[in-house]
Order: structure tokens, then sequence, then C-alpha cells
């Protein structure tokens, strides 16, 4: 059978990983994070001690970098050099790193082969911010995936006490706007609703209204 690609894309806590992993195992694709593998250079440029804004400390670590994407018993776990970060990489620090590599070309560049190769492998969904507009341009399902700022930061927000993570709700709202601010205007590879792609908005929906939206559009190409 031919490989299926579906793209979805769309802003910071809008549900996206949780929907594409739940759709992926419904329909047995493989889900591809593209989003972790931004946070583990992020990490990685943490760890070399390059300050938030020191664009050009960035490229003397890039080369001394390996990101892989393994799967155990259906997760995926994701891999810096062999170590697993998969956990290290979900704070709100990382939030920030991730946002900040992410706009430097080389970095795109740097992930760009390794995205378009795993969407030849296999079917696949892969959730980011230029899925539909760059990496995957002739995927056969691209959804824009929102949902309102205040939606997003309250299901942020709740995520983040569950792990214990001392942060207030305003903090949450100011750091996903300043981060939609940043993934929307910066010149390379913006964060945009691709032309063809399915708007589904979230707001309103419970997680698992948004999934079975999400699956229906999938499945009208199948
Ligand atoms: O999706 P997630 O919040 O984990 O992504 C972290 C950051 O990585 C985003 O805020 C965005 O700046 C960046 N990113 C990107 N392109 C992608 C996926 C993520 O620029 N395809």
């Amino acid at each position: 059978m031919k490989s299926i690609a579906v793209a979805i894309d769309g802003p910071s806590g809008a549900g996206k990983s949780t929907i594409a992993r739940a759709a992926a195992g419904r329909l047995g694709f493989v889900y591809v994070d593209t989003g972790a593998m931004y946070r583990t250079i992020g990490l990685a440029v943490c760890r070399a001690g390059v300050q938030l804004g020191d664009t050009a400390g960035i490229l003397p670590v890039l080369p001394g970098i390996e990101v892989n994407l393994s799967y155990e018993d259906g997760v995926q776990h994701v891999l810096l050099n062999g170590e697993d970060v998969s956990d290290l990489i979900r704070t709100p620090e990382m939030s920030k790193y991730a946002s900040f590599v992410s706009a430097v070309p080389e970095v795109r560049a740097f992930l760009l082969d390794t995205q378009r190769d795993m969407a030849k492998k296999c079917s696949v969904i892969m959730d980011g911010r230029d899925i539909g507009t760059v990496i995957l341009p002739d995927a056969e399902v691209k959804i824009f995936l929102t949902a309102s700022p205040e939606a997003r930061a309250r299901r942020r927000y709740l995520e983040l006490q569950q792990k214990g993570e001392n942060v207030t709700l305003d903090e949450v709202l100011a750091d996903m706007i300043q981060r939609d601010r940043d993934d929307t205007t910066r010149a390379e590879a913006p964060l945009r609703q691709a032309e063809d792609a399915v708007l589904v908005d979230t707001s309103e929906l419970t997680l698992e209204e948004s999934m079975d939206a999400v699956e229906a559009v999938i499945r009208r190409v199948l």
C-alpha cells in the first residue's frame, strides 16, 4: 500500500501532539513529533552554555548533535546522541530554547532531511509548524489545528501543574503569546496555515471531540 503523509500544524498548546499521537495509534501510522526535535537541539545548545539570543553560538554546537526518534511499545522517545531526553525537553525553559533555535535557518536545514526521510519510509502523522507548508508540501492530508490563546494556556497550565512545575496561569499565557508571535513572525518557515489545510479549532471541543474531528478529516483520504 502507498504510504500516506498527514501534516498537522498549529500553535503550541492546541493539542497537536496528544491528538496526533492518538490518531496515529488508531490508524496504525507512525507519529513524528518535530517539536521534540527542536526542543532536543535547544537542550544541546543550552547544555553547551549558549545564552538565549546568542544565535552565532548555536552554529558550532550543531555538528556534535545527533537527534533520533525511537519507538518502544508504540511510545516515541527522543534521543540526543543516544541519550533519552524525552522528559528533559518538556520544561518551560526548553520551550524557549526550542523557539530560539528554530528561527535559525541552519537548524531548520539540519532537521529537514531527517523529517522528510521519515515520511518516505512509512505512513506518518507529523506535527509541527511548517510540515504542510515546507517539509511535506505534497502531504495527502493537511490539518491546521488551533485554539484560542486562553484555551491553550489553560490546558498547558494544568499539564505543568500536574508535573509539579511552579508557574501561574498568567505566566503561561504570556509565554504562549510570546511564542506565537515568535513562531508566526520569523523569517524562516513561519507558522501559517497552508492554503490546502483543513482548519480544526479545538477551543470549544473536548479532547475526545478534537480527536474525532481530526480522525474524520484523515479518514476522508483512506
Ligand atoms: O511543538 P512544540 O511546542 O514542542 O515545539 C517547540 C518549538 O519548536 C515551537 O515553539 C517552535 O518554535 C518550534 N518548532 C518549529 N517547527 C516545527 C516544530 C516546532 O519551529 N516543525
